[in-house]
């Protein structure tokens, strides 16, 4: 990736200069950094108008070749993976690319054995242990598609993503390890498996040796599975544009959305984000604190950093266990250099004592990154001072699910870093602000929605089994461009700030969640007539989740309020994760609504936020009582 490597402020003048100019040499270039077993016909051939979207069409490729075999040769002795196990007692794992490739291959044979072949879909229900990696890169190897599933989710919400893309195989283990707690994921897989028909097997890794219940003719213990395969296996011949995975983003209404990534793009984009963002050098350690379940874990764990033979950290736990000073120790230990984590985190660890950082030696520490949300300046300046010393560039990177990789972010050293700007768009990458009447804003100092307007190799190609929806809700409120969701400002210098969703989706630590899942699970209480949740800022968590729900019979008493809050919560955990859980509830006799009975949660954002001064207009609500009333029973 040297060749693609942006070395200076005016280097970045130039290759933004050239990215626009000519796209397909630009393009060209990056890509001629990977093994391709066929060059493409056309760099690219896309629609902004219909959401079609072919990258390095006509080339042939293997994106799990690229991330390990083509490693082999000069640094199969490297590290490429540290894993970091939850308990510090507990050793950590260097796992070498030759040792990777190993592994790999022999994943992959356990899949072909068990009847998987290209193009069928596999989900991945596992915590974060070296399995997931290599379960992904085994997919990879033979063409599978992986849908891999955060383990944080219920078994409700894994049905239905198991349904959506049918899938043939769940992975999963017996149980995972985080923080203090265990997690049963292989119950949680049962449970899940009752309404699932395409599922044929469950491959079982060993991590905490719990009693599972293994169902015969369907459930196969993977160290079992291992000894039956040999270690050799070719990576499969595919299509640039042959899918690599689907991964589900919650949407406003209650089905999430399987994004679907494909391959020749997706590889040259995660790979030169990577390889630029984070400035990695040979030998540097990089560690991303994501889980693989999301986005940032598939292209910055797995992907961006094995396409560039980096060695990336895996850990298995969470920043408060055992103490508050987990994430520094293990900096210290593995002398991690990029160090990539997001704000809700650093809000959390900001509320501890200093002597948690100070008890550390950070000092092989050359840059930090955030992602997820905006991360405010209070949270920037303590991570810029306490954890990057004043002398690591912050690296505010903006992307999303749909966008495969970073599209906005400074690059250390070379992008002039200011609090809570994600800065700059990187080479290749044309943002734009729309106004209200839809026209692009010129200019500097102008907010408005952010779309980007030229498209890029890593966008998402459709939402699985459903095109319609795709182009619904990303390029039809702004023909010909990619409307993100995100509402932005660009300021004197020409750099943007994220300023938040315009849409229903809530950030809550780090996490996208669409209003809509949650109230469903809400209404499914009997004594529930209807509920709207909207999004009040916290310390911590950026956003918490306050629900306003119409109850049928009032509780007559604390303990029967207090009881109806645990059910509303229990619903939500079991239906979306206990991730979506309201902070608060307020019971009420009604919603304010307009007159074609759209819910106002304008209204509803302020009450919560306890901002009521100005509650804008309320004249085309049908029932403007309801604000008093509303307004006055706060909780
Ligand atoms: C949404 C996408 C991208 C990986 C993690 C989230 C918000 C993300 C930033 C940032 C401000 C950010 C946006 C975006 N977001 N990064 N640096 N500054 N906001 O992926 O779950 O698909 O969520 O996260 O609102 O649209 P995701």
């Amino acid at each position: 990736m040297e060749n693609a490597l942006i070395k200076s402020e005016s280097d970045y003048t130039n290759k933004y200069k050239q990215s626009t100019e000519n796209p397909e040499r630009f393009w060209a270039e990056i890509a001629d950094n990977f093994t391709w077993f066929k060059k493409w016909d056309n760099v690219y051939k896309c629609n902004m108008k219909s959401a079609d979207f072919k990258w390095f069409e006509g080339a042939k490729t293997n994106i799990s070749f690229n991330c390990i075999d083509r490693h082999l040769e000069n640094k199969g002795d490297k590290t490429a993976i540290i894993f970091e196990p939850n308990n510090p007692n507990e050793e950590a794992k260097h796992i070498s690319f030759k040792e990777l490739h190993h592994e790999v291959c022999k994943m992959a044979n356990v899949l072909l054995n068990n009847g998987i072949k290209k193009g069928d879909r596999v989900c991945i229900y596992l915590p974060m242990i070296p399995e997931l990696a290599i379960t992904v890169l085994a997919c990879a190897r033979i063409g599978a598609i992986h849908s891999v599933v955060f383990a944080g989710f219920s078994s409700l919400a894994l049905a239905t993503r198991i349904q959506d893309c049918s899938c043939k195989t769940v992975i999963t283990s017996d149980g995972g390890y985080r923080g203090a707690k265990t997690l049963n994921l292989k119950k949680i897989v049962d449970n899940a498996l009752t309404d699932c028909k395409s599922i044929e097997s469950v491959i079982v890794v060993k991590r905490t040796n719990e009693d599972v219940n293994m169902q015969n003719n369907r459930d196969l213990w993977l160290h079992e599975e291992l000894e039956k395969v040999s270690s050799t296996c070719e990576a499969a011949i595919l299509d640039s544009e042959d899918p690599l995975f689907i991964l589900y983003t919650s949407g406003s209404t209650g089905k999430p959305k399987g994004m679907m990534h494909t391959t020749g793009g997706y590889m040259v984009y995660s790979a030169y984000t990577f390889k630029n963002v984070f400035q990695y050098q040979e030998n540097d350690v990089y560690w991303c604190t994501a889980d693989i379940g999301w986005i940032t874990g598939h292209s910055y764990i797995v992907y961006g950093p094995l396409l560039n033979g980096a060695t990336t950290v895996m850990f298995e736990g969470v920043p408060s266990y055992p103490d508050f000073g987990r994430f520094w120790e293990v900096v210290q230990k593995h002398k991690v250099n990029q160090f990539y984590t997001a704000p809700t985190a650093i809000r959390a660890l900001a509320k501890e004592s200093l002597d948690w950082v100070k008890k550390h030696n950070l000092s092989s520490l050359k840059v930090l990154g955030s992602v997820g949300e905006p991360i405010n300046e209070e949270a920037w300046n303590w991570y810029n001072e306490n954890i990057g010393n004043s002398k690591c560039p912050i690296v505010d990177t903006w992307w999303q699910t749909e966008t495969g990789g970073i599209l906005i972010s400074p690059l250390p050293n070379i992008t002039k870093t200011k609090p809570a700007f994600a800065t700059l768009p990187l080479p290749g990458v044309q943002p734009c602000l729309m106004d209200e009447n839809k026209k692009e804003l010129h200019g500097n100092n102008v907010s408005g929605s952010l779309c980007i307007k030229f498209p890029w190799p890593s966008v998402a190609r459709t939402i699985w089994g459903n095109h319609q929806r795709y182009l619904e809700t990303y390029f039809s409120a702004y023909p010909g461009y990619y409307f993100t969701g995100d509402g932005a400002l660009r300021d004197e210098d020409g750099f943007y700030r994220i300023t938040g969703r315009m849409d229903d989706v809530i950030i809550v630590s780090g996490h996208n969640l669409g209003t809509a899942p949650i109230e469903e699970a809400i209404n499914e209480h009997e004594n529930i007539a209807e509920s709207a949740i909207v999004g009040y800022p916290h310390d911590i968590k950026g956003n918490a989740l306050y629900g306003y729900v119409i109850v049928k019979n009032n509780p007559n008493n604390e303990e029967e309020a207090l009881h109806l809050r645990n059910d509303i919560n229990a619903l939500i955990t079991k239906q979306v994760g206990a991730i979506a859980k309201l902070d608060k509830i307020q019971f009420v006799s009604g919603l304010p609504k307009t007159r074609s009975g759209k819910i106002m949660r304008r209204i509803l954002r302020k009450i919560a936020e306890g901002d009521v001064s100005n509650l804008g207009d309320t004249s085309t609500l049908l029932n403007p009582e309801i604000v008093d009333e509303i307004q006055n029973g706060k909780i």
